[in-house]
């Protein structure tokens, strides 16, 4: 049986004293949850203060982009070495608002997968259709081929070593979830994708949903079977809220 993930998703929120309240918080209150993982994705200059507050604990965490490029003049950027000099062990590629708000395309979203696990990062591929592609029936499709443009770069074997997270784009940040039915058919066609590949790998594959998951729809979501977890904005940002979805993932 898969292992739930369950993985707060900062983006550009915190500070140091809130952070170190919300990390405590989130270090105390996983410590008696058994058979879920648990990680937060926080802003970059707030690594070495997540890796000093949970390196002796089971909670892990990453950053939410990285460059596409290991290193040189690259104004602004930050390289996968960089992360590993701060312990990380995922960070999020694709994530739809690198996509649609910095243009990232497929291909530059799978030479970021492919660089951050030739470094040993475990990359969370992040795939979604916005609200005009699903309304048009084009949902699949989008995902698959997303989720293409990384197989062919790096072949399946590379998703032993990686996470998928199913966003919709038009579920985050609006409060409108996915509902469980929806969430499923998805993740069943991603995982179907990538068993068409290779069957063992898909089997092993954790796919995340994320959008809008609160504590009031995790249970529901992460029953579903091809499930495996859910990536969190805005209620991972309450320990309270964060706690109470990561409780849900418990078998
Ligand atoms: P949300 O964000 O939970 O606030 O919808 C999820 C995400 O963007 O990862």
């Amino acid at each position: 049986m898969r292992q739930k993930l369950v993985a707060g998703n900062w983006k550009m929120h915190g500070g140091l004293a809130t952070n170190q309240d919300l990390l405590q918080a989130i270090v105390a209150g996983s410590a008696v949850l058994r058979g879920v993982s648990v990680a937060v994705f926080v802003p970059y200059p707030y690594l070495f203060q997540a890796q000093s507050i949970l390196s002796a604990t089971p909670v892990a965490w990453g950053a939410q982009n990285v460059s596409e490029y290991p290193q040189g003049a690259y104004t602004g950027e930050v390289s996968v070495s960089m992360l590993q000099d701060f312990a990380c062990r995922y960070v999020l590629v694709g994530h739809s608002e690198r996509r649609s708000i910095y243009g990232e395309s497929d291909a530059v979203v799978a030479e970021k997968f492919s660089l951050a696990l030739s470094s040993g990062l475990l990359p969370v591929l992040c795939v979604g259709e916005t609200l005009s592609e699903r309304e048009s029936g084009a949902t699949i499709q989008v995902v698959s081929s997303q989720i293409r443009a990384v197989l062919d770069k790096v072949g399946v074997t590379a998703f032993s070593t990686a996470v998928v997270a199913y966003e919709p784009v038009w579920a985050i940040g609006t409060g409108r979830t996915a509902s469980s039915e929806q969430a499923q058919e998805v993740h069943a066609a991603i995982r179907a994708l990538i068993a068409s590949f290779d069957p063992e790998v898909a089997q092993k594959l954790q796919i995340l949903y994320g959008g809008s998951v609160k504590p009031s729809n995790a249970a529901e979501l992460f029953a579903m079977p091809d499930i495996d977890g859910g990536l969190v904005g805005g209620a991972s940002l309450v320990a309270a809220d964060f706690l109470a979805i990561c409780s849900a993932a418990v078998c």
